[in-house]
């Protein structure tokens, strides 16, 4: 039977790659969106339909437990229980940290690492029960070496991979493998939004010399998704260009 997989964040730039290639791998496919982008994610679904993909999507935000805990129900209501969990939802609020607002901070701290337990939570125990599951974090780059201008969001995101290795240990015995997955910088509406000049220095820095491709992140999730993934746990696969090596 079809595994079911759903992405947080599943309409961004990242979000949509895994979404597609989940699907091409077979599964059952639910993206979620915040819900001020309703509009913004029926047009999604139908380009995705003229692609030939029939994903469907649902709005929660999961910066909120209630909301994560809704959204997790309908879902398994609608299509089953959740096997396969992409933590994809995230934001940036990029400032150094003489100017950073306690609101950039918090924000940051909601969307990027609560995010993380409040659907994580919601799904866990059906996993254990069931015997099977995938959990993968979408960490990043900056949360393995730091960030001018992040600390806020490399805060958040080297909190997710501690987040993956102590979970991992709770699921190991029960077939529930909880991974992370670092990209580096990567062609999305999230790198664009900076400016030209830290943009082009960021990726005359990378050994690669170019930005991702978020099928090339894609890649690596699906790869975890598998049933044949079962033996990796508690890992931080970075896709990064050769940016940070560890
Ligand atoms: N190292 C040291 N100094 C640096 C620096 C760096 N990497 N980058 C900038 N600076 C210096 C500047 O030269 C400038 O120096 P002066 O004050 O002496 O002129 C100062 O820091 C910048 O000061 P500003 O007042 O302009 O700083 P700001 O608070 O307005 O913010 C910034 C600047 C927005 C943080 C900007 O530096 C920036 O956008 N940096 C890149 C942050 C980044 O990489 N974001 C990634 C977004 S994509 C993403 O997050 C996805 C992912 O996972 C990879």
């Amino acid at each position: 039977m079809a595994r079911i997989a759903l992405v947080t964040g599943g309409i961004g730039g990242i979000g949509t790659s895994i979404c597609t290639r989940l699907a091409k791998d077979g599964c059952t496919v639910i993206a979620n969106h915040h819900p001020s982008e309703a509009a913004v994610a029926e047009t999604w679904k139908k380009d995705r339909e003229a692609e030939g993909f029939a994903i469907d999507t649902i709005a929660a935000d999961v910066s909120s437990f209630e909301d994560s805990a809704r959204m997790i129900k309908e879902i398994t209501e609608k299509h089953g229980p959740v096997d396969v969990l992409i933590n994809c939802a995230g934001i940036t609020r990029d400032k150094t940290f003489k100017k950073m607002e306690h609101a950039q901070w918090d924000a940051v701290m909601r969307v990027n690492l609560d995010s993380v337990f409040n659907v994580t939570r919601n799904v866990w125990e059906g996993m254990l029960e069931r015997g099977f599951g995938r959990i993968i974090n979408i960490s990043s780059v900056n949360g393995q070496r730091g960030q001018f201008g992040q600390a806020n969001y490399s805060a958040a995101k080297a909190g997710m991979h501690g987040f993956t290795m102590a979970l991992a240990q709770e699921g190991a015995s029960k077939g529930v493998t909880v991974n992370t997955v670092s990209p580096g910088y990567v062609e999305t509406a999230m790198t664009l939004a900076m400016d030209d000049t830290v943009r082009n220095s960021i990726i005359s820095g990378v050994p690669m010399r170019r930005m991702a491709q978020p099928a090339e992140i894609a890649a690596a999730i699906a790869f975890l998704a598998g049933d044949e993934s079962a033996y990796i746990t508690g890992a931080n696969l970075p896709v990064n260009g050769g940016l940070f090596m560890h």
